[in-house]
């Protein structure tokens, strides 16, 4: 199968989404000159072009898209190839009413934005099937394609008729049976039994609370359905090119699919990430995203878009600082990715995205931005002999599952203040903190490389998935769970005793009597200083646990808030920030564990990427670091012999 490395043959690709429709002809040379200039060498064409290369139902315009591939190749910029079916022209809604989705209040969702498209409507794909056929025909040959990308962010959810057969179809392929679908469904509760699958429906709007898992399977066949419409228009792609690989953009961590079982589809993962400037944290939710893609791609991936400035989106947006695009794509490179792009390369003047940033700016050539577009295509370049294809080694695995977070983040729990992104961002930012590379895996993959497996959350916990976390830690790893997890098999049926009894007995849990859910603000004090938020727990110990830490005064006075058994720890709350990195780094390192660099100062990322060690002060304020032995800074060919200084969002590549 053809992967990334097809397209990227040693170097890093740099460029973005290019919407060169949108201008008069006589820019596009003034584009190529610019790009030449930053060393762009990639560019994504016809993202959301389905009206213009399809002005009325079957008829065909390539003439524009023909100019453009031949001038991207005569100027040596790849073109990653979009399918357009992201956006369906007006005509398709106003001739085909039943293309259009509608949400659970049953409201059409119009055409005038994007994304107007129903998963489920046979019309629809139809007409996507036969625009990426001619595509694919088209330009199978040309020499400047290089990479396909299917459709664009794949997100949107249909409650309407055709989704209801489709979802009929899907249960019934699952289930086989109404008598097992009312059995998963619990439909005895609220007299919700259902007699014939014709009165089976997406979880509409509803009086009151919705029947949890069918909420749950709808969000199954939802990503289920987008990832037909994905293989169906890969599939076709393929055919024309079996030598090139095929992607479709994820945005990041996105509830709306299962991107493991999607990655699974791509011969390229590929990822849209925009942190928050503003956000102090914004370096580690990157690193979260792209530690995450990596996992999914199990190699090399792709930042398909991010923003060189200011998205248009948050309620107040402000631009990236000087030399943060510049620190956060090297961020994405030294975490494993082979390509920096943007959406998009020059800024519309029109449309719903005019106060988007773009590579060139309203501010052109002589604005700030592009000036450090051109920096950073400079340095791409540079390091990129070096980079490319290189490889990242983690010790430490966190488990995710989407399964689990659909099946958590629903009406009538026991706290709406437990938001799963925000638990396991906060994990995550302890071991990030610490200084430990951190894969992602899911609970069924094989975690046997890792020293040590850290489980957020799973509320949701498989059968199998519970048999993985014994084998894994009766195979010599170390296991440490937080709270809410292994409460519920794959119907969302709450386990008996309210949490999975074999993980109970691997904690050294005899009984859990209640949850105890915080306010926020409010803390749970365990001894020796350690402090819970969010969530405690009334635990009653079986006494064969080797250490446990006790919450202190309060109702739970006495109980344990922190059980370890042997290599199996479970924490029945959320400590504080500086706690849980405290003890993330006791059980790192009693795991063997090693961070990428010791002696970090705060602020200051270190990643090891190949033999290449990558730091980035993520401060405004200068910083001196330790790197002991003599090495070479790619990025500015210096000797550095035991520190170096990185200046503001500085960055170096350390070779040995
Ligand atoms: C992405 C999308 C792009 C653009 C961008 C703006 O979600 O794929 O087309 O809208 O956001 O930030």
């Amino acid at each position: 199968m053809p992967d990334l490395s097809d397209v990227t043959r040693g170097r890093l690709l740099y460029g973005g989404d290019y919407n060169p429709e949108q201008w008069p002809e006589e820019v596009w040379p003034e584009d190529v000159r610019l790009m030449k200039e930053a060393g762009v060498n990639s560019v994504t064409l016809g993202v959301f072009s389905w009206s213009k290369l399809e002005p009325r139902p079957g008829e065909r315009d390539f003439g524009w898209l023909d100019r453009l591939m031949d001038l991207m190749h005569d100027s040596g910029v790849g073109v990653v190839l979009a399918t357009p079916t992201a956006s369906p022209p007006p005509w398709m809604g106003h001739l085909h009413p039943d293309t259009l989705p509608r949400d659970a209040e049953g409201r059409t969702e119009w055409w005038g934005g994007r994304q107007h498209f129903s998963h489920s409507s046979a019309v629809y794909r139809r007409y996507a099937a036969a625009i990426t056929e001619d595509l694919a025909a088209r330009y199978a040959g040309h020499p400047a394609l290089t990479l396909w990308h299917i459709n664009n962010e794949y997100c949107t959810y249909d409650f309407g008729d055709e989704a209801a057969a489709r979802f009929r179809s899907w249960l019934r392929h699952r289930y086989g049976t109404l008598d097992a679908l009312n059995t998963a469904w619990g439909t005895a509760f609220w007299s919700q039994g259902y007699g014939d699958w014709a009165e089976v429906l997406p979880p509409r709007h509803a009086h009151y609370l919705k029947n949890p898992t069918q909420v749950l399977d709808f969000k199954r066949f939802t990503s289920d359905m987008l990832l037909e419409c994905y293989t169906a228009e890969r599939d076709i792609v393929r055919r024309h090119t079996p030598h090139l690989p095929v992607t479709t953009n994820f945005m990041p961590l996105w509830a709306g699919q299962d991107a493991w079982r999607w990655a699974e589809e791509e011969d390229v993962v590929s990822v849209d990430l925009y942190p928050d400037p503003r956000d102090p944290l914004g370096a580690q939710s990157g690193a979260l995203v792209q530690d995450m893609t990596r996992s999914q791609a199990r190699g090399p991936w792709m930042l398909m878009e991010q923003a060189a400035g200011a998205v248009n989106w948050r309620r107040v947006n402000r631009p990236k600082p000087r030399g943060l695009n510049r620190l956060w794509s090297l961020q994405a490179v030294a975490r494993g990715a082979d390509a920096v792009c943007y959406f998009q390369w020059r800024q519309s003047r029109q449309g719903a995205e005019k106060f988007h940033s773009g590579m060139v700016g309203h501010a052109g050539e002589q604005g700030r931005t592009y000036q450090e577009v051109k920096r950073l295509g400079a340095d791409l370049a540079r390091i990129a002999p070096h980079v490319s294809g290189g490889r990242i080694t983690a010790d430490v695995a966190v488990l995710h599952d989407w399964h689990s977070w659909w099946a958590g983040d629903q009406e009538a729990r026991p706290s709406h203040e437990v938001d799963y992104p925000r638990v396991l961002s906060a994990w995550h930012r302890a071991l990030w903190q610490a200084g430990l590379t951190t894969d992602f895996a899911h609970p069924g993959h094989d975690l046997s490389g890792y020293r040590l497996v850290v489980v957020p959350q799973l509320y949701l916990l498989t059968d199998a998935a519970v048999d993985s976390l014994l084998a894994y830690v009766r195979g010599g790893g170390t296991l440490v769970c937080g709270f809410l997890t292994g409460v519920a098999d794959q119907d969302d049926r709450v386990r008996p005793g309210g949490m999975d009894a074999r993980l109970r007995e691997l904690f050294g849990i005899r009984t859990l009597h209640e949850w105890w859910p915080l306010e926020p603000g409010e803390t749970a004090d365990c001894e020796g200083g350690l402090r819970g938020t969010l969530w405690s727990e009334e635990l009653e110990p079986d006494g064969t646990a080797d250490e446990t830490v006790p919450y202190e005064g309060g109702e739970l006075d006495g109980l344990p808030a922190v059980l370890r058994k042997g290599r199996a720890w479970y924490v029945s709350t959320l400590p504080e920030p500086e706690a849980l990195r405290a003890l993330l780094t006791r059980v790192a390192t009693g795991a063997g564990v090693r961070p990428a660099l010791d002696g970090l100062p705060d602020g200051v990322e270190a990643v090891r990427r190949g033999d290449l060690l990558f730091l980035l002060n993520h401060d405004r304020e200068p910083v001196t670091v330790d790197v002991p032995g003599t090495h070479h800074d790619l990025l500015t060919e210096a000797t550095v012999t035991d520190r170096i200084t990185l200046g503001r969002y500085g960055a170096a590549v350390l070779k040995p």
